[in-house]
């Protein structure tokens, strides 16, 4: 994708994380952004123009929401924060009333939606379903950032770069995340089978990677630079066709309890979305713990239609 086109729907916190993300990796040609708050959005982009002599060119301007249609991919980063204490569902009534309209304002784009506001599984599912488009070509940020945070935490644990250590978090984006402790490596070696792992280490991590989001919330009002950087690789996996199988959400549509909800499992990301996912080899409580964080996020959807 030559000098890609990419637009950011919101310039709060979050948005605007992951316009500075998206400039200094140099994945964009263009980078657009819109806001409600119109002087907000074109205060962020003369601020950030203002930078363009430290990263890869890149033209930032604010625009209007129709221009977005032309972007190669759009980011939907608009909606109010969560609260110290308050889950990813419970900001689900408010941030789903603007993904719906940005979704109708989205149908029959021809790019690739990412979604990253929450709760970002159900609004994914939103977005899909008001946008018509293809559920590969509308993805949430999902389990990607959880994943990231249960590498840290264990490269910590263990003494050892994160890097070395596979390991992968899927379902909802939030409270009923799935770590997958079964299919954990480091280096060529089950995470199990490491010289002093303990199974009391996974509740604990798991516990900390869980309330990550909530110890940041707590102090600062919001989390943004870590979500900035996972969305910027992902554009970054896009713009290049990397397909790289990565832990992102989008409508399912493999056989059995998971069809028609959206929520992380591997896919390939590339030019093309989020195709070809792949259910990963779980146990028999990650297999339950998988289907109990559908029925979560399945409700939650239903719930708006109430
Ligand atoms: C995060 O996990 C709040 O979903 C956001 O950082």
């Amino acid at each position: 994708m030559a000098a890609a086109r990419i637009g950011i729907i919101g310039t709060g916190w979050v948005g605007t994380s992951v316009a500075f993300s998206t400039l200094v990796s140099g994945h964009a040609g263009e980078l657009w952004l819109h806001d409600q708050r119109g002087a907000v959005a074109e205060g962020e982009a003369l601020d950030l123009a203002d930078g363009a002599a430290f990263y890869p060119h890149c033209d930032v301007r604010a625009v209007a929401l129709e221009q977005l249609r032309e972007a190669d991919i759009v980011v939907l980063a608009a909606g109010r924060n969560g609260r110290p204490d308050e889950s990813r569902l419970d900001l689900l009534r408010d941030n789903a009333r603007i993904a719906a309209g940005i979704g109708r304002a989205l149908a029959g784009f021809g790019g690739i939606v990412l979604v990253v506001t929450n709760p970002v599984d159900v609004l994914t599912r939103v977005v899909a379903a008001a946008s018509g488009l293809p559920p590969e070509r509308v993805i949430g940020t999902g389990t990607l950032l959880d994943t990231a945070r249960l590498r840290e935490r264990l490269a910590g644990r263990l003494g050892l770069s994160p890097l070395s250590v596979h390991a992968q978090v899927i379902g909802e984006h939030g409270d009923s995340s799935v770590m997958l402790w079964s299919g954990a490596r480091v280096g060529g070696l089950a995470l199990r089978d490491w010289a002093g792992w303990r199974a009391e280490d996974e509740a604990l991590l798991a516990q900390q990677v869980r309330r990550a989001a909530y110890e940041v919330i707590r102090r600062k009002g919001a989390t943004n630079h870590a979500i900035g950087l996972v969305t910027a690789e992902l554009i970054g996996c896009i713009v290049r066709d990397e397909r790289r199988l990565l832990p992102v959400s989008r409508v399912q549509d493999l056989p059995g309890g998971l069809r028609g909800v959206a929520l992380s499992l591997p896919a390939l990301v590339g030019a093309n979305g989020a195709v070809q996912v792949t259910e990963p080899a779980m146990d028999e409580a990650e297999r339950q713990a998988l289907a109990a964080s559908a029925t979560v996020l399945d409700q939650a959807f239903r719930s708006l239609a109430g």
